[in-house]
């Protein structure tokens, strides 16, 4: 019984901590502000980044968590959104109850902590891709998937800040790396070739196509083989493998009874002044201009085999599929405006599809803080 009290008296506690710290104000950083604090991490610099993060990430998380409380079509109540609120509510916990960090030693044991808690959030996209298809499948068939706008704006919002939190977290844990590559700030590298991270994401992207239908058309990439800027490669990587992988398949599907030679995927690596340009055309049919506003919403697939109830995410290991969560887009769209570029579909029907991903050259631009 007296167990059963505390840990009711636990609960509500840390309820009234989320709602104080869901309610504080944010604090964005930008770009050029990573690169140029990490640019020097020296064990005091270390010390500043973490009290930083010590009192940043709980308001970001306690933010997500209220949300996660609160959606509407009674979201909230799906076992995978619960699943997701829970790894919120731990995460929170485990950073309020660290204690402020005075020396070196602490920042070391802060900086284990929160590598745990960026790997407990590993999978809280295809998690939350479920819980949308667990409310899809028990909602009234009266309400049209067109009215689950609210939906699609919470997740927006709930995506941006994770692609935030994991790029806070991520980039302290790596400006402890002894050993950093050349030009390297933590994640940020200062001289990125936009053409050699593509033609990496291309050939990934063209791998798991091989797996998928046996052939892949092939990729050719335009461009100064020698220009670079600096960019995060791992979020350049995940956004031109999502158009490739689209594009790919798109071919595939419409050549693939046809006896006529697949044409390539072609992208193009434009460096402006203010922007990166990163153009991916494929001719694969295009997209029907009545379903073109729906290619950037978090439902909408033409995926056969559409990642269901049954679909086992952790068994799958790296799990990456061909297409199947609908997410590919509008993820790569919040990767794109994180820095503050964009991403841009333009499609011909019955040709093809041009994608267009804009990165701003100058990352100056503010974090956007949902
Ligand atoms: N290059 C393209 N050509 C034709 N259709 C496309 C192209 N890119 C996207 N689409 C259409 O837009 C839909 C949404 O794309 P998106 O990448 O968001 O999800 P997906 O590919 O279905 O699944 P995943 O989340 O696994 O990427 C696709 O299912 C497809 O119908
Ligand atoms: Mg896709």
């Amino acid at each position: 019984m007296a167990v059963k009290k505390a840990a009711e008296s636990a609960m509500r506690g840390l309820a009234e901590e989320v709602q104080k710290w869901g309610c504080m104000k944010q604090t964005g950083v930008s770009l050029r502000y990573m690169m140029d604090f990490g640019s020097n991490p020296n064990p005091r610099n270390l010390l500043i980044g973490a009290q930083f993060l010590h009192k940043e990430l709980p308001i970001r998380i306690a933010r997500r968590a209220l949300e996660l409380e609160s959606l509407p079509f009674g979201l909230s109540h799906k076992p995978a959104v619960l699943k997701v609120r829970d790894w919120y509510l731990d995460s929170f916990r485990d950073l309020r109850c660290f204690p402020e960090l005075k020396d070196s030693n602490d920042e070391l044991a802060f900086t284990r902590m929160i590598k745990m808690i960026k790997v407990r959030h590993n999978n809280v996209v295809p998690t939350m891709a479920l819980g949308v298809q667990q409310l899809k499948r028990d909602l009234d068939p009266r309400i049209h998937t067109g009215d689950l706008g609210e939906i699609h704006e919470f997740l927006n919002r709930f995506y941006m800040s994770r692609i935030g939190i994991r790029m806070l977290i991520g980039q302290h844990v790596a400006l402890h790396d002894p050993n950093p590559e050349p030009g390297c700030v933590g994640q940020i590298n200062t001289k990125l070739s936009p053409m050699l991270v593509a033609e990496h994401a291309a050939e990934d992207a063209r791998a798991i196509c091989m797996r998928e239908y046996g052939s892949a058309p092939e990729v050719n990439i335009y461009g100064d083989p020698t220009f670079h800027f600096p960019y995060v490669p791992s979020h350049l990587h995940l956004m031109v493998f999502e158009l490739v992988k689209n594009s790919l398949r798109a071919v595939e599907e419409r050549f693939m009874d046809s006896d006529k030679v697949a044409p390539p995927v072609r992208i193009i690596v434009a460096d402006g002044l203010e922007d990166v340009t990163i153009k991916i055309s494929d001719e694969g049919g295009g997209i029907a201009r009545s379903g073109l506003p729906r290619i950037f919403t978090y439902l909408y697939s033409t995926a056969k085999n559409l990642v269901g109830e049954n679909y086992d995410h952790e068994a799958a290991g790296d799990g990456v599929i061909m297409a199947g969560y609908g997410c590919g887009l509008p993820i790569s769209r919040l990767y794109a405006r994180y820095f503050g570029g964009d991403l841009q579909i333009i499609s011909m029907e019955g040709y093809g599809t041009d994608a267009y991903l804009h990165l701003s050259r100058l990352g100056d631009s503010q974090e956007p803080l949902p």
